[in-house]
């Protein structure tokens, strides 16, 4: 987030916002070593692993990995924008609000920004009344049809877009919005016709509307049901500048509401989170209409400890699980999954059930949903059905923890018929290969590059952020570290913004989003102990880690070119082999 106030006072405010006094206003602290601790306020646990940094003014929280600055706290406790949250500070410390700065291109996209938030919360209103009066009827027919009281219909802002080519568009347009920002926005479709004349119509049309609200209350997307069978049945918006159908959920702004949920219950449908919240279940959520992505893993662990799966019961959706299941693990979000009987989804089986029945649907691990699964696979009345699937199953239960793998071993023991003393044995087996795999997979070449979701960070990059961490620490010699010796493209901004003078509370307000802060925010904060000398050390080992892979990767390459080259350019190279070698010998 670019900012339109002036550094220097935000750097100001920011130090007169002491935020362990600020945070202790809505959290107990207890100092311990360097950093106080609490329980955090942004997801429910019994255990502190909320921290917060009094020396470099940050908050973090291990457990659910929300961070950032005093500004941020403030903005997420107090549901507010960022200049919300910058001018009521500025009140609390008797700072007068400084002249804005003008950024050009910053206004530029904020400004479409609100437009396009603008323009959508009018189209969520208009179709909201839409629904309860003649145009609107079929849908509120539908809706009601489906179950829906108005209770539900209220609090989701359901609607209905009319059975007409343009009345949203033209109506936006007379309120003053361009067609541009319409088309933007994905309420409107533009077509040049065979004339050459730009024709535009309503995206949607004739459907019954859901609203796909963000966690502040933004209006970012719709989903449409179409009324009858039609395809597609549901249309949704497009990517557009304010909407990521990859990065949020449906229903976010009621999990917001909801404090203290000791679990997040995913599911598929945008109807299936309308009625299982009509039917009382807290904490329900979709994806839109895309597979679950570990950009949204990490933003429902924001919201509670831990995710329940409850997709469909049918295959589509069992497969949805699987996948899942592998998403949350890689993002450390412990998981269940509620198995949903005889191929019904969620809405199906609320209403066949009642809440009661929900209630008493089994939550399980992914451990022994997996088993499920792979024991589907196996003929387990033939003994060579038992022992293949004896032997995939070893492998999934020797990766869970002693408690579990107890019970697995059991019933695993009761389907296979092999008794627990020989599972066991077979399971060691599966640990040690597991082992050699993993050896193997540290052993390949390492890159330098992040995945696009970010994580599944390389050897490399865990010492160039270690190396930041130090840096930060303000305890390095400045002239240790270069850039170059970054090369993450947010490695490299913190590392100049630092070695520019930056303080590491100021930098989280230049991440680009949530993600981001987060990754900030836990480089920045002070290491945990060690003394200067230590530090310095620990920065030296770094450096000559991240040195030593850069010169071995280039060398790597040039004994690629050598092998072809010819002629001056073969000299050239191997001269900068030589060289490369030398400085290898050098650093080791
Ligand atoms: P109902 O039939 O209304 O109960 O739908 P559902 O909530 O059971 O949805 P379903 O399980 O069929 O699909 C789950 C989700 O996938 C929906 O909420 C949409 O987000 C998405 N989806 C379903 N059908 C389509 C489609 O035709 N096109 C697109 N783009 N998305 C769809
Ligand atoms: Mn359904």
């Amino acid at each position: 987030m670019s900012s339109r106030y002036p550094a220097a006072w935000l750097d100001e405010l920011r130090s007169r916002s002491d935020i362990v006094q600020i945070i202790s206003g809505y959290v107990a602290l207890n100092k311990k070593g360097r950093k106080y601790w609490g329980l955090c306020p942004f997801h429910g646990e019994k255990t502190p692993s909320f921290s917060v940094d009094g020396e470099h003014q940050l908050y973090y929280c291990f457990g659910c990995k929300a961070g950032g600055n005093v500004f941020h706290f403030y903005m997420e406790m107090e549901h507010c924008t960022f200049s919300e949250a910058v001018t009521q500070l500025a009140e609390r410390a008797h700072m007068t609000l400084p002249e804005l700065e003008r950024d050009e291109d910053y206004e530029r996209r904020r400004t479409q920004r609100e437009r396009l938030l603008a323009a959508n919360k009018e189209a969520a209103r208009y179709y909201h009344e839409t629904l309860f009066t003649p145009a609107g009827a079929a849908s509120l027919a539908y809706l009601r049809r489906r179950g829906l009281s108005d209770g539900v219909i209220r609090k989701f802002g359901l609607g209905a877009s009319p059975d007409e080519w343009s009345v949203l568009s033209d109506r936006l347009m007379e309120k003053g919005f361009t067609l541009d920002e319409l088309t933007l926005a994905g309420l409107t479709v533009r077509k040049k016709s065979e004339t050459g004349k730009d024709r535009y119509f309503d995206m949607f049309r004739s459907r019954a509307m859901f609203p796909i609200i963000d966690a502040y209350g933004n209006v970012l997307a719709f989903g449409g049901r179409t009324l009858e069978k039609r395809e597609p049945k549901y249309l949704n918006t497009a990517d557009t500048p304010v909407f990521n159908k990859r990065k949020g959920v449906f229903a976010a702004n009621l999990l917001r509401q909801q404090r203290h949920l000791d679990r997040v219950i995913l599911v598929e449908g945008y109807m299936d989170v309308v009625s299982l919240t009509q039917f009382g279940v807290e904490g329900v959520c979709a994806t839109l209409g895309t597979a679950l992505t570990a950009e949204q893993a990490r933003l429902l662990k924001r919201f509670a400890p831990q995710v329940y799966l409850g997709y469909d019961g049918d295959s589509a959706g069992q497969h949805a699980i699987l996948r899942g299941l592998e998403i949350l693990e890689q993002e450390n979000v412990p998981a269940r999954v509620l198995d949903f009987p005889d191929g019904l989804d969620p809405d199906e089986f609320i209403r066949r059930d009642g809440a009661e029945g929900f209630r008493n649907l089994p939550a399980i691990s992914p451990a022994a949903y997996r088993l499920r699964r792979l024991k589907e696979q196996f003929d387990l009345s033939a003994q060579d059905g038992r022992l293949a699937y004896a032997r995939s199953a070893s492998e999934i239960v020797s990766a869970v923890d002693p408690l579990e793998r107890d019970v697995l071993l059991s019933q695993l023991s009761l389907e296979t018929g092999f008794s627990r003393e020989t599972l066991t044995e077979q399971m060691k087996l599966s640990v040690r290969k597991d082992a050699v795999r993993t050896s193997e997979t540290v052993a390949r070449p390492r890159t330098s590059v992040r995945t696009v979701t970010g994580e599944a960070v390389s050897d490399d990059i865990k010492a160039q952020e270690l190396l930041l961490s130090l840096f930060a620490s303000g305890k390095i010699p400045k002239d240790m570290i270069e850039e170059k010796d970054f090369d993450d493209d947010e490695l490299k901004s913190l590392y100049r913004e630092l070695a520019a003078g930056a303080s590491p509370a100021s930098l989280p307000d230049l991440a680009p989003d949530d993600a981001s802060r987060s990754r900030y925010t836990r480089l920045l904060l002070m290491p945990a102990s060690g003394s200067t000398d230590e530090m310095i050390s620990m920065a030296n080992d770094c450096l000559v880690r991240i040195r030593r892979t850069k010169l071995e990767n280039r060398y790597e390459e040039l004994s690629q070119e050598i092998s072809s080259a010819a002629g001056e350019r073969l000299s050239a190279l191997l001269q900068e082999a030589r060289e490369i070698s030398d400085k290898l010998k050098k650093l080791k």
